[in-house]
């Protein structure tokens, strides 16, 4: 029997493209593309299973061996630093991580920063670099509305198009990092399922 490969898909729209690519690859499993409520989805003949999870999720799965391979954004990687491979930039899901503020925002550097974020880790370690004594607000969605509220002078967040921003008349300030989505591999089916996951990361490189 066929070893078969266990891949974390980001549910979503990132997700569909990601699935797109594996197909490309060779990794096809049509049931995937009918309206359903399922989560499983198995093509045996090509070996492989996908499972669609919330994007945030996806870095727990792998490193825990759930499943082999997945995609997950870099956001999530640099925020969790979960114990995986991170093999290949597929360059989709792109957008940046940075500090926004109301367009009248001027930072006084006397006062500790207060910063909303869901991206706590990020944002620590992002002022810690620069000296600057902030004082975080962990928020798990949402984030926009917590300067004009007064609950915190910026937020660290993503920014893809601007518009959440512009509409909450916020303004990027600093960019932090830009992000894309990455492949990330469990590392002991690295070495198990090597032939795949191989077969894998070659034909997406050359899409
Ligand atoms: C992200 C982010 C912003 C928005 C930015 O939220 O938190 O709110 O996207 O995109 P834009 O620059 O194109 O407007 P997401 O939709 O991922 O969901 P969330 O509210 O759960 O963070």
């Amino acid at each position: 029997m066929k070893t078969m490969l266990n891949v974390a898909l980001p549910k979503g729209r990132l997700g569909e493209k990601v699935y797109d690519m594996f197909a490309k690859a060779g990794f096809e499993c049509p049931s995937i593309k009918e309206e359903s409520r399922k989560l499983i989805f198995e093509n045996e003949s090509a070996g492989v299973r996908y499972f669609w999870v919330k994007p945030s999720d996806v870095a727990i799965y792998v490193e825990r061996g759930a499943a082999d391979i997945g995609v997950a954004g870099k956001d999530i990687l640099l925020e969790y630093s979960p114990d995986v491979y991170e093999l290949f930039d597929l360059d989709i899901g792109k957008c940046r991580m940075a500090v926004a503020a109301p367009s009248d925002f001027r930072d006084n550097p006397e006062k500790t920063l207060k910063v909303a974020t869901k991206f706590s880790n990020i944002a620590q370690r992002y002022y810690s670099s620069k000296g600057r004594d902030i004082d975080i607000i962990h928020l798990n969605g949402s984030i926009e509305i917590a300067p004009i509220l007064g609950l915190s002078d910026v937020i660290v967040d993503i920014v893809e198009t601007g518009t959440t921003l512009k509409e909450n008349n916020l303004e990027v300030f600093e960019t932090i990092v830009p992000i894309s989505a990455r492949l990330i591999a469990n590392k002991s089916s690295f070495m198990f399922k090597s032939g795949q996951i191989e077969k894998i990361v070659n034909s997406m490189k050359d899409m």
